[in-house]
């Protein structure tokens, strides 16, 4: 058991958390970190037995890559190889984009350590815009590697206290840095260059970066995988991002079919009463993603709060009102059907 500080870093005062978080780092060790999509557990990337306890500490399987994360946009070419070809893609993304919350598959250089990457020939890159991760990123001098600070398969954290609960006693210290503004993890995207059309853009996970904000510079397809085919995000893996308690989404009131005896709650959208599902069953609790007004940017930072919220109250079950598949929407929707997948 390893004691887990918590040190807050404020808008106005961030620099002992900075400092204590990029010390650690150049010693080897993993911190969990704020990000502005959801916190992460980072290592320095160039250290392959720093990230080897992350996977550690997560519990997470040797075949799941990790994103590095930059402190300025020219770090991605001493990490990855951009093929002419892209170039220019690659620029106005990173420039459009950039700091924020898209993560770009790029071929990589030998300097990335092949446990960061599981083996792959590709490597994740993105810039945060959280100012702590930015900073911390700054100061150690190094890309640090960060996959989403749960255990592998749960809930990503959008709080230090929900971080606390994931993996309190694995880790020297996790830096608070409030709640996640955007609370999805970033979308992921690789790119295979067209002879005179715009590139496509394969979404490896949908993320607060839309496909409509992505449009402009390339043609976005969806990754099915076929049968028996290689999983390349395990973004794509069908049951992730599960609380414990069993998660039913509905795709429309009458869909739902209570059992006797059982105690439901209910993750509604809205929590308004027209929209037919909170009168639908005498529910032990109700929760709202937007309440009254119904806006995606909310319900995107409020879910997986409210998934912990609902998983954490002793139901048999949380029952899901769908939300339009629209924008921020294809991301909150592909998170809640891997949480309700078995
Ligand atoms: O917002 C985020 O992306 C957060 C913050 C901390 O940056 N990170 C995050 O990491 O969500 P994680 O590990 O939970 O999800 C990263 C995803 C995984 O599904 C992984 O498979 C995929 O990125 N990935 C990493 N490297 C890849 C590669 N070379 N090719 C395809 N997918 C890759
Ligand atoms: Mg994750």
């Amino acid at each position: 058991m390893t004691e887990t500080r918590i040190i807050t870093a404020s808008e106005d005062d961030m620099k002992s958390a900075v400092s204590a978080a990029a010390e650690l780092l150049a010693a080897g060790e993993i911190v969990a970190l704020p990000a502005e999509t959801v916190y992460g557990l980072g290592a320095d990337a160039f250290n392959a037995d720093a990230v080897a306890k992350v996977f550690a500490a997560k519990e997470r399987p040797s075949f799941d890559p990790l994103i590095v994360h930059i402190s300025r946009k020219g770090e991605m070419y001493d990490l990855a190889k951009v093929d002419d070809s892209i170039k220019d893609t690659v620029e106005k993304l990173a420039s459009t984009f950039w700091p924020g919350p898209l993560t770009l598959v790029l071929p990589k250089k030998d300097v990335v350590p092949d446990i960061v990457t599981s083996g792959l020939p590709t490597v994740a890159i993105r810039q945060s815009a959280h100012p702590v991760f930015r900073a911390v990123c700054k100061e150690l001098g190094r890309p640090i590697a960060a996959p989403s600070a749960n255990r592998f398969g749960r809930i990503s954290p959008t709080s230090a206290s929900a971080v606390q609960k994931e993996l309190d006693g694995r880790i020297p210290l996790i830096v608070d840095g409030g709640a996640c503004c955007e609370g999805l993890e970033s979308t992921i995207i690789s790119i295979e260059p067209r002879e005179g059309k715009k590139p496509l853009f394969w979404l490896l996970r949908a993320g607060p970066v839309t496909k409509e904000m992505l449009q402009p510079f390339g043609r976005v397809e969806k990754v099915k995988l076929k049968p028996g085919e290689q999983i390349q995000a395990p973004g794509q893996l069908a049951s992730h991002y599960a609380p414990r308690t069993p998660m039913i989404l509905l795709t429309k009131p009458s869909d739902f079919e209570p059992e006797e005896g059982k105690r439901y709650g209910l993750l509604s959208y809205r929590g308004e009463e027209d929209d037919g599902y909170l009168d639908l069953h005498d529910w032990e609790m109700v929760e709202s993603l937007s309440p009254g007004n119904g806006k995606l940017a909310e319900a995107a930072i409020r879910l997986f709060f409210l998934m912990r919220l609902l998983d954490e109250a002793g139901l048999d079950a949380i029952v899901v009102e769908p939300v339009s598949e629209t924008g921020l929407g294809v991301a909150i929707m592909d998170r809640l059907r891997r949480a309700a997948a078995k």
